[in-house]
């Protein structure tokens, strides 16, 4: 596992970015796994801004790891009140960029049928190649995508109940500005299984503050728990690049006795 720390979230943005562009430049017809959320925003603007300046998204193929169930891109509503992670792609990334509508996959939280979804989901990405890289971040209860705490660490995509945590963590960061009441979110989601993680053929999390500083160490350092489902990353086979605001990473022991700040 790879950990570089970077002094604020704007580099950790940059970096960011520039391990997924290096990708693309290297296999232009690449499968990459998108992840909603905070954290990844600013890698995509510097996503965008690399895409004016050339970086060409024409050959990617997408894949987001998770939707709430019941949400799906609602354009009657403005983004502030559609609180849908496809949505949230197109606004933060997709419409900024030349990747083709045919090659975007993103659960779809209106089907009708959830269990026959989440078979064709992996299916579909078994037919893409497999995920080349998976951008990940980490929820406050140690999160990756919606495998909440007690998540089994070979699961597949599925409907997965939202923890407490997630809620609230979620209420305050997206929900409680357009004026949502608790009540009124979504409870459960459909997610990529830790399982589905743990093929791709490489893994990118990102993580930013003091918010996310114990979760991270406990992730990164501590045991292999499905209380902590990202702290699968200590099983994966691939290779594995974790990139951290100072803040975020304030709380590993292993950067104490090494020189990997950057
Ligand atoms: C989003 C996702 C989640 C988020 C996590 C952190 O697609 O799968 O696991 O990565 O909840 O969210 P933020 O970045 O908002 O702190």
């Amino acid at each position: 596992m790879n950990i570089i720390v970077k002094q604020d979230y704007i580099q950790m943005s940059k970096c960011a970015a520039e391990h997924i562009a290096e990708l693309i430049k290297k296999k232009p017809n690449c499968v990459i796994g998108f992840a909603t959320g905070g954290t990844p925003i600013g890698t995509y603007r510097e996503l965008i801004r690399m895409h004016k300046e050339g970086l060409d998204f024409s050959g990617v193929t997408a894949f987001n790891l998770d939707e709430y169930y019941g949400l799906g891109i609602d354009l009657t509503k403005p983004y502030s009140q559609d609180q849908s992670y496809t949505r949230f792609m197109y606004e933060e990334l997709f419409k900024h960029i030349n990747i083709k509508k045919e090659n975007i996959h993103i659960p779809d939280g209106t089907t009708k049928n959830p269990e026959q979804f989440c078979k064709e989901y992996e299916e579909a990405i078994k037919e893409a190649g497999g995920i080349d890289l998976q951008l990940l971040g980490i929820g406050g209860d140690g999160h990756w995508a919606f495998n909440e705490p007690g998540s089994p660490l070979d699961s597949r995509t599925r409907i997965e109940k939202l923890s407490e945590q997630t809620l609230e963590d979620n209420y305050e960061a997206f929900y409680k500005g357009a004026g949502f009441t608790r009540e009124q979110m979504p409870k459960y989601a459909i997610t990529m299984g830790i399982g589905t993680i743990l093929d791709v053929r490489s893994i990118l999390m990102i993580a930013n503050g003091y918010k996310k500083a114990r979760v991270v160490a406990e992730a990164l350092e501590g045991p292999i728990t499905n209380q902590i489902t990202a702290s699968a990353i200590q099983m994966y086979k691939g290779e594995a690049t974790v990139i951290l605001d100072e803040e975020a990473a304030s709380m590993l022991g292993r950067l104490k006795r090494s020189d990997s700040v950057s």
